[in-house]
């Protein structure tokens, strides 16, 4: 397993999220982070406005995969984030010995996905309804107020 850790824009959360969902990732976590590059203490621009301080809100996302689906996800991360400008983030893999299902035991591979599951389906292998589209809305006072959905 490969664990994908991208470090974002803010505003570009909505579309990554979107973008991996596409692909097929089930599982995510978000950090609100702070940052910088290479170019400590230099201006950036932040939603809009531009900032001298020498740590920006970044947004930070963790995603443990299956070893094959690693590049795709990185494809998908860099396609929905990029502007071009300085400070569009970073993005590292490392590799995960294990992962388990808290619920039931589930261990690697197995504990990532649910491979019976049709896109589309409401329910899992033990008759549970299931949501097919993860989207809990933010707190409202997340960095970015990316609290609409
Ligand atoms: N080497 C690093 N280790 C950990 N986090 C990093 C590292 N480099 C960048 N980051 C994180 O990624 C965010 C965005 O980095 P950024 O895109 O500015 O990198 P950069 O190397 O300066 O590239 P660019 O020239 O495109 O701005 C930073 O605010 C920081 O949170
Ligand atoms: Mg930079």
């Amino acid at each position: 397993m490969t664990k994908v850790e991208a470090i974002i824009q803010v505003s570009k959360l909505d579309a990554v999220k979107d973008a991996l969902h596409e692909v097929g990732v089930e599982g995510m976590t978000v950090f609100e982070a702070r940052g910088h590059g290479r170019q400590k203490g230099h201006t950036e621009f932040y939603r809009g406005r531009e900032y001298t301080v020498d740590l920006i809100p970044k947004v930070k996302l963790e995603i443990v995969v299956a070893d094959e689906m690693a590049e795709k996800i990185v494809q998908a991360i860099t396609s929905a984030a990029r502007t071009g400008k300085i400070g569009d983030g970073k993005i590292f893999l490392s590799r995960i010995d294990e992962a388990i299902r808290i619920r039931n035991d589930e261990r690697g591979d197995g504990a990532l996905y649910a491979p019976a599951i049709r896109h589309g389906a409401d329910r899992d292998l033990d008759g549970n309804r299931v949501a097919t589209k993860i989207d809990i809305p933010l707190p409202a006072d997340f960095i970015g107020g990316q609290s609409e959905r």
